[in-house]
């Protein structure tokens, strides 16, 4: 074997002994839940962190006779800190399952720990299709790109919208949201002109938003991650593209509802299509968010919350239902194939595939009660990822 073979095998066998021994150890069942808490993506570590508390203070900490015990780790988005983290906390810590992810690198750097010691890795934010193809561990409870893109583009050309400029952060969800709303908008009998990528890290929208003016299509399609969505709002309407008759049209994590409030009327009237609003009018959501603001300060959820909460209830679903014996395979078992009313709305997890089919909401952003709300106009439901349909 070459040495760097040799040192992998000797990582992957301690990897399985240290998780197979915290198996027996004692009475605890440990989350490790790692999330940026600082940097560009700290609001999705905040929004889910939060979600995480309130799922615990609502369901108890003691699951099938087990302490239910959540470790935070902050990676700070950075995907070698956390594999490290990950690497630590089934070493040391004998996490029983692995949570959170920010973004998809943080994701897939994580497989092949959650592969080699046999840990199930809950992906609650990071969105890009592949990422539950990286390890056979990963259960997914956010969204996928793929699943809704192509939702707006089956909306946009029954809506006046046939020509589309396309502008996405430069990485795997990007990338995603780009190829799957331009296939199925040509599909539809539309046309990308032209597909714009900015850089993940502190991008400037300034010139590609004069190139869009430049080209003058009928709309903008926009994909950046949580927390980018006001930047490109504010940068759209000061380069006045509304007013030389560009529409903006986005996948929800543009008007997020972490930062929506705070965009001002230049995002009334953006249709977006997503998997969760915070104005989803049903009980079960009314519930959610009124909890969730209670608990933070009249914080809202945003769809990382969301993604947060029933990655919870999946766990704990999982530990329930393997009456706390189970190690990692046992609990991945447990948790294909679960049924739920989430928040959102009805979803499941998909054996198979190991990610969530959902139904996907158009949007369009209102304002109600002088707050400004992604409020549901359509909805199209059980959308499985695209991205695997093939
Ligand atoms: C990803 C991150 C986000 O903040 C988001 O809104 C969608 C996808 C990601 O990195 O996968």
């Amino acid at each position: 074997m070459h040495k760097r073979t040799m040192i992998q095998a000797a990582l992957a066998a301690a990897l399985l002994a240290a998780s197979s021994l915290g198996l027996a150890q004692d009475n605890k069942f440990r989350i490790g839940l790692i999330l940026p808490m600082t940097g560009q993506q700290a609001t999705t570590g905040r929004q889910i962190e939060a979600a995480a508390r309130l799922w615990m203070a609502q369901n108890g900490d003691t699951v099938a006779g087990k302490k239910v015990e959540l470790i935070v780790k902050d990676d700070t988005s950075v995907p070698d800190v956390t594999r490290r983290l990950a690497q630590e906390l089934v070493v040391n810590e004998k996490v029983n399952v692995l949570a959170g992810f920010g973004i998809t690198p943080s994701a897939t750097a994580t497989a092949p720990i959650a592969t080699q010691s046999k840990t199930p890795e809950v992906v609650m934010a990071a969105a890009t299709s592949s990422i539950t193809e990286a390890s056979p561990y990963i259960v997914r409870t956010s969204f996928t790109l793929p699943q809704v893109s192509v939702v707006l583009a089956d909306w946009a050309p029954k809506n006046g919208i046939k020509k589309v400029v396309t502008l996405v952060s430069d990485y795997g969800p990007g990338i995603d949201a780009e190829k799957y709303f331009k296939e199925r908008l040509q599909l539809n009998g539309g046309q990308v002109t032209e597909s714009l990528r900015v850089p993940l890290r502190s991008p400037d929208f300034a010139p590609f938003l004069q190139k869009v003016r430049d080209a003058k299509p009928d709309a903008l399609f926009v994909f950046v991650p949580s927390g980018a969505g006001a930047a490109v709002m504010k940068q759209f309407v000061e380069r006045g593209m509304d007013k030389a008759g560009i529409r903006l049209i986005a996948t929800g994590d543009v008007t997020d509802d972490d930062q929506l409030n705070e965009m001002g009327d230049g995002a009334l009237g953006v249709v977006t299509s997503h998997h969760y609003s915070a104005a989803h009018p049903s009980a079960a959501n009314k519930k959610f968010v009124e909890a969730f603001e209670k608990a933070n300060k009249g914080l809202r959820p945003n769809f990382m919350a969301v993604g947060g909460y029933d990655g919870m209830r999946v766990i704990y679903e999982a530990l329930k239902k393997t009456q706390g014996k189970g190690g990692g395979d046992a609990l991945l078992a447990a948790m294909k194939g679960q049924i739920f009313e989430s928040p959102r709305g009805p979803v499941y997890i998909d054996a198979q595939t190991r990610d969530i089919v959902q139904n996907v909401y158009l949007r369009k952003v209102e304002r109600k009660n002088g707050q400004l709300w992604n409020v549901e106009f359509d909805v199209v439901k059980d959308v499985k990822d695209p991205g695997k349909a093939k």
